[in-house]
């Protein structure tokens, strides 16, 4: 059995074995075998520069750690450190010991920490423009499909369909952007060579106890599983109504009912976004009230930082699964529209007259009055009826039941025209 790192001041090598079981941290710390060997190659070319190591004795510590034989982990590894100098001492000899000259394991993890976020960020920032991307090929593809937009769940006023995906796209765009930040404040300091907490950088005691760039991304996950859960919410009304339909692969059966097709996979993006929330709040409890520089608290950091990267990862994929093979069906997105959605657009026909838009809104109301009391439509009003609540009314009037005009008269940027749609799509082209 290897010797601790730490073994020296202790009589006995025995170490209670509920202690040994809730200090290790191996099973986890061992994604960042990668960025241990990266931050301890650069810490061995810095100890030969500070005059600590000669150059032979450089080149052999850095040949031995970046030898690409099976890393096999044994027993006695407490952490990804450990172990990594175990395996270097194995290999090049007494010479190993001298790499930990001035250094901590509490330096180290930072560092290897936020080398690992910084390189997990481009493949997450890549499945997330995957995502929006495919978002807007999509809703070119459906830009003429119209349906009714919802406010408190109840039908509001026309939209494209495509006007409801990229509105999904553009928060995830957001994400996007956010995520760009937090990488950047990630990398924005180095904490190597701040030692156990007396060392050399900016300032060695923060530099040790920085957790906050696991607290933002853990926030940034949340935020973005967040978004994700709202449009998982959508699909799944979207889904009841029959605007939408699963593609292939993308449902599973009850054990019950023979003729059933969920939509699971949805529902578990949508609770993930609940889980993130918990992880996020992990984070800052455990940073909550620590005292100054390294705790033992914060190698629970990875548990935390890992599953949310993990969680959150694949929730993107399975949306982006979901948003590939997703079956519009336009026919039931027109059939679910009614003219009462046009209520507001009657509003504004009345305020093309000149009539105040207050005013106006308050003739509609009656107007929708009246249909209600009728059991009708409110296109089904007659003009001589509608005369009667608002003089202002002519035969005009006509116009106004075309859910088609209806979304193009929003023409300005942002808007459901079709012009202002195809602007947002070529604005996502973009990015
Ligand atoms: N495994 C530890 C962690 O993940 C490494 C740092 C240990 N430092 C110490 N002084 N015991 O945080």
């Amino acid at each position: 059995k290897e010797e601790r790192l730490w073994g020296g001041r202790f009589d006995s090598g025995k170490v209670h074995e509920c202690l040994e079981k809730i200090n290790k941290s191996i099973d986890i710390d061992q994604r960042l075998h990668k960025q241990d060997i990266e931050a301890s190659v650069a810490y061995a070319n810095g100890l030969r520069d500070a005059g600590i190591l000669t150059k032979d004795e450089t080149e052999l510590i850095i040949s031995g750690l970046e030898q690409e034989s099976t890393f096999e982990l044994i027993e006695s590894d407490e952490d990804i450190h450990t172990a990594v100098e175990r395996r270097l001492r194995r290999l090049v000899g007494p010479a190993a010991g001298k790499l930990h000259t001035g250094r901590s394991r509490n330096d180290q993890v930072a560092t290897d920490t936020k080398l690992w976020l910084s390189d997990a960020c481009k493949p997450l920032a890549d499945n997330l423009v995957h995502l929006i991307k495919r978002m807007a090929e999509r809703a070119e593809q459906e830009v003429d499909v119209l349906m009714p937009g919802y406010t408190h769940l109840q039908k509001a006023q026309p939209v494209r369909w495509s006007q409801w995906i990229l509105s999904h796209a553009w928060a995830l765009d957001a994400d996007r952007l956010r995520l760009t930040q937090v990488a950047e404040r990630t990398m924005s300091q180095c904490p190597l060579g701040s030692g156990a907490l007396a060392g050399i950088t900016h300032n060695s005691m923060h530099s040790v106890a920085d957790r906050d760039f696991v607290a933002e991304f853990t926030f940034w996950c949340a935020l973005t599983g967040v978004h994700l859960s709202r449009l998982a919410e959508d699909l799944l009304l979207h889904c009841s109504i029959g605007f939408v339909q699963m593609g292939p692969g993308l449902s599973t059966g009850s054990s019950l009912m023979p003729h059933k097709s969920n939509p699971d996979g949805v529902e578990l993006v949508r609770a993930k976004g609940a889980t993130l929330t918990g992880m996020c709040t992990s984070m800052l409890a455990l940073l909550k009230g620590l005292p100054s520089t390294y705790n033992k608290d914060l190698q629970l950091d990875k548990s935390i930082l890992f599953q949310a990267y993990d969680d959150l990862n694949l929730a993107l994929e399975l949306t982006f699964a979901v948003i590939d093979t997703l079956r519009v069906n336009s026919k039931k997105c027109v059939d679910e529209l009614e003219p009462s959605m046009l209520a507001t657009d009657l509003a504004y026909y009345l305020v093309h007259k000149g009539v105040p838009f207050r005013e106006a809104h308050h003739k509609v109301g009656e107007v929708v009055k009246l249909a209600e009391k009728k059991g009708i439509e409110i296109s089904g009003v007659t003009l001589k009826e509608l005369q009667e609540i608002c003089v202002e009314f002519d035969e005009n009037v006509q116009k106004v039941w075309s859910f088609e005009s209806s979304v193009e008269q929003y023409q300005a940027y942002g808007g459901t025209s079709k012009a202002s749609v195809t602007k947002q799509i070529n604005a996502i082209k973009q990015i």
